[in-house]
């Protein structure tokens, strides 16, 4: 990307993606650098300003994370946030030091004066959020202080010679009431533009495409969730015929899972290639009843297949719907440079040894939801749940079977159409329901039955690693319950799962 940019160095904080996420949303790319980024790395003639996060060591600590001096010397604005406030302060001979104790919480700032960048236009008494061991007790040389609490006499400061800025508190946390005006003041002083968004991301990234492409040939894995479908249509639009899709259908997909892709893609005149390899995944699914092994074994025929197209396409690149909290991820905190380029997240192996294609890679879900809904992706492929790649087979515990597949996909079917017409689909991150391995007995009509036991999941949860189940109302259980085991031939009882994650997974298996 050329855009012009901010660069956050990470110190560790567990805020620091939320400072991008409020600079993205005012309008200013920021990208994560790790904490012993050089001055070399990150500068550019795109860099306009730089943030020192937060982190949980202490700069009075032998070994705590520093700042390359050379930094200070790129000419551009830097704002630092807690301990980045407290690395300012010290590099510049500020006193810092230890707090009686840790202060966490919401705080009342007094602004200082009024002459503060920062604070320009803001009300003189402001509630902010604080969390930190250490403060800065006396201001270095050539800064002034422009906000102080009881408890912290410098909880702002600033040094407009040279453009340096530092606030004790976190501007990122909704707490902070005037949180996202002071990132926009701050972003003022770097005069950036205010203009990324996804309208001005995919013009760049087109080019981008083009650029690292050129004429060759790039093969792409399409699963119909929102990541590949929107890396599809931005290659599609960047190179056209230079891309091929594969759609494999694994048999483990939900019910009409071809069906809903095929429609979505249809206006686009897209090449895509619809692979059916249900009976060669079912087939190594047979008297499979543990959970790794099922998942191995999706994964291995997935590739394999997928391997035959992309080399009967005689593929250059292989383009992947990666994003940037991956990416974040994968280099890890404490890694020594932007982003390292990582190896397959959740992609495929080695041997394929086909150059990457990741359009998404600086991208949040939510800005991916954008782009996708501005290249003109349907919004129920937009808004879609996320879908796991060994599908099916891991909400069916035990042994998979066709027959037991068509079963699950039809209650789940159900399930979700109930969901989008109460309008709770949106309202819910992930919702779907499980085959158990469990036959109870029933009655209906006059007969006695002797069926299988399907539960229903749904969760809402922001990043998946934590999820609360969802309170869906009791007549909207009660329909999707009475309509499964009306029209689902082999299931006669439904269960709603209320355990929410930790301590349970939000899948079955
Ligand atoms: P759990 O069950 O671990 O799931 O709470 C968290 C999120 O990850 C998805 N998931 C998977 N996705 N391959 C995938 O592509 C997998 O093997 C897999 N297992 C879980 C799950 O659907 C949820 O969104």
């Amino acid at each position: 990307m050329h855009h012009e940019r901010i660069a956050i160095l990470d110190y560790g904080s567990q805020y620091t993606r939320l400072i991008t996420r409020r600079l993205r949303d005012l309008g200013a790319f920021g990208l994560v650098y790790g904490p012993t980024a050089t001055a070399a790395e990150i500068q550019g003639a795109d860099l306009r300003g730089i943030v020192l996060s937060g982190g949980p060591k202490s700069v009075l600590e032998a070994g705590a994370p520093d700042l390359d001096p050379a930094i200070l010397e790129l000419g551009v604005p830097i704002l630092g946030v807690c301990y980045g406030q407290q690395l300012l302060a010290r590099n510049a001979g500020g006193v810092i030091h230890r707090s009686a104790h840790r202060e966490y919480g919401k705080a009342a700032i007094q602004v200082q004066g009024a002459d503060s960048v920062l604070f320009h236009g803001l009300d003189p008494e402001q509630q902010v959020w604080m969390s930190h061991g250490d403060h800065v007790e006396q201001a270095p040389a050539g800064f002034t202080v422009t906000a102080k609490t009881p408890g912290v006499p410098v909880a702002a400061m600033e040094n407009l010679a040279l453009r340096r800025f530092a606030i004790q508190f976190h501007p990122e946390v909704t707490h902070t009431t005037h949180g996202a005006a002071i990132l926009r003041n701050f972003l003022h002083a770097c005069d950036m533009k205010l203009d990324w968004n996804a309208g001005h991301f995919i013009e760049e990234k087109l080019k981008d495409i083009r650029a690292q492409v050129g004429d060759g040939r790039v093969v792409l894995g399409l699963s119909g969730g929102v990541d590949s479908s929107v890396a599809a249509l931005l290659l599609h639009q960047a190179i056209g015929k230079q891309l091929t899709c594969v759609f494999v259908d694994t048999g483990v997909m939900r019910k009409d899972e071809q069906l809903q892709v095929q429609e979505a893609f249809a206006p686009f005149d897209m090449q895509i290639r619809w692979k059916d390899a249900g009976a060669e995944f079912l087939g190594a699914l047979a008297g499979v009843s543990d959970p790794e092994a099922k998942r191995k074994i999706i994964g291995k025929i997935f590739i394999d297949v997928f391997d035959r197209e992309a080399s009967q396409l005689k593929a250059d690149f292989l383009a992947q719907g990666t994003l940037y909290p991956d990416v974040i991820e994968s280099s890890g905190i404490g890694g020594a440079v932007l982003v390292k380029s990582h190896h397959n997240v959740g992609g495929l192996p080695d041997f394929m040894k086909l150059k990457l294609v990741e359009p998404l890679r600086e991208l949040f879900k939510d800005e991916v939801r954008r782009v996708g809904l501005a290249l003109g992706l349907p919004e129920d492929m937009v808004w879609r749940h996320p879908f796991p790649g060994p599908g099916l087979a891991v909400r069916i515990p035990g042994c998979v079977s066709p027959e037991r597949v068509k079963i699950l996909q039809n209650a789940d079917a159900i399930f979700i159409e109930e969901l989008r017409a109460s309008g709770w689909y949106r309202t819910t991150s992930q919702c779907f329901a499980v085959l158990l391995p469990v036959m109870t007995v029933g009655i209906m009509g006059d007969e006695r039955t002797y069926e299988n036991m399907c539960a229903l999941r749904a969760v809402t949860s922001e990043d998946f690693m934590t999820a609360d189940w969802a309170r869906l109302p009791h007549d909207l259980l009660e329909k999707v319950a009475q309509r499964i085991v009306n029209e689902v031939k082999g299931i006669n009882r439904v269960v709603f799962d209320i355990t929410s994650k930790p301590p349970a997974t939000i899948e079955y298996e």
